[in-house]
């Protein structure tokens, strides 16, 4: 495919998208964002422009998210395009593939870490259903939860939960119910295994991401991922003699921003080479800018800000800001209204 002179990019730039609050709210597109996606593909359905989500959300397997989000705005997305708040926890595989983790998290949490490579997890609700008692208003509880024999991944081989230790918890997404969460947590994070063994030293703790609130379906800022820590680490620290320790991943870590860089960069090359004018045959540039369009100033901008070269920050008016100038504390390098608008002033701006 060859491009017409009026819709050739220079290739030497790519965008990242927040989803809760610019592309999404709930499942419902927003802010004109499948219009804004179909114009970084060619007429063919090539990818033109190299762009990947960039989310602090998740729940469920990358492959999974690319085929829900491809369905829900009308483009083809590759599981490559799909950076969710739990992806880098792949690269913790090395230290516990073999070893007994737990996880938990709206969506599938065990089986996106089964996913992963990890060899031995169980998700909190199924750990929780060994012992009974453990969470002391369950039977109050009056949603229905699926039997725990229906959601065992069949392949994982089994833990006993009676003997092995627990080597690490991970909190993939916002959990569901946090009242079993930071019991259950609490439980196994004070002793190091089973609930009430004696004290031992903490597992390591991992979180996602640290959004304190999110922009969701509801017309209001919702409590986030950042909100469950706060909530879990203020009680253990009441409880237990050492505080909390945890490492949170997501946006605004730098190193989400310099391993989306690396991801776009592979993008680059299969959407400039393959369909440049030269027919494969032309270099590929540096980036001269990468776009984070977010709608969350102390997570998207600050991020983006932090990193530095050659991010570029946009901040759209869909979710978690809603002022009329830009933020006082991150401002970003500029406020517009919608996606929309921030990719019509990008593709002005790169033509
Ligand atoms: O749970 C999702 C939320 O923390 C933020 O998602 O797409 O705005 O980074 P996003
Ligand atoms: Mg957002």
């Amino acid at each position: 495919m060859r491009f017409h002179a009026t819709t050739s990019f220079r290739c030497d730039f790519g965008i990242a998208f927040d989803i809760d609050g610019v592309i999404l709210r709930g499942r419902v597109p927003i802010g004109g964002s499948p219009q804004a996606l179909r114009r970084l593909y060619g007429n063919s359905g090539e990818l033109k422009v190299p762009y990947l989500f960039l989310t602090n959300g998740g729940g469920v397997p990358e492959t999974k998210r690319a085929k829900e989000l491809s369905e829900l705005l009308g483009v083809n997305i590759m599981p490559s395009q799909v950076v969710q708040g739990h992806s880098p926890f792949r690269n913790l595989l090395k230290k516990f593939e073999n070893e007994f983790i737990i996880a938990t998290g709206k969506g599938d949490p065990a089986l996106v870490m089964s996913e992963y490579g990890f060899k031995k997890v169980l998700s909190v609700e199924e750990y929780a259903s060994y012992f009974e008692n453990i969470d002391p208003v369950f039977q109050y509880k009056r949603w229905k939860t699926t039997p725990i024999s229906d959601t065992k991944t069949p392949s994982m081989p089994r833990c006993d939960v009676s003997s092995e230790r627990i080597k690490a918890a991970f909190v993939v997404s916002d959990p569901v119910d946090w009242g079993r969460d930071i019991q259950v947590l609490c439980d196994v994070l004070r002793s190091g295994n089973l609930p009430g063994d004696a004290n031992r030293s903490q597992p390591p703790l991992y979180f996602a991401a640290d959004d304190l609130e999110y922009q969701a379906a509801f017309p209001t800022k919702r409590l986030g991922l950042g909100a469950f820590r706060t909530a879990l680490e203020s009680i253990f620290n009441r409880i237990n003699p050492k505080s909390l320790e945890y490492v949170s991943y997501g946006k605004p870590n730098p190193f989400v921003f310099k391993n989306a860089e690396a991801l776009l960069r592979q993008l680059q090359s299969s959407s400039c080479l393959d369909h440049s004018e030269n027919n494969g045959m032309s270099e590929l540039h540096p980036f001269r800018t990468l776009y984070m369009i977010g709608d969350n100033p102390s997570v998207d901008i600050k991020g983006a800000q932090q990193t530095g070269h050659p991010w570029f920050s946009i901040l759209t008016r869909t979710g978690v800001f809603r002022g009329n100038d830009n933020d006082a504390e991150f401002p970003a390098d500029l406020v517009v209204d919608t996606v929309e608008e921030a990719v019509d002033f990008i593709l002005k701006r790169e033509c």
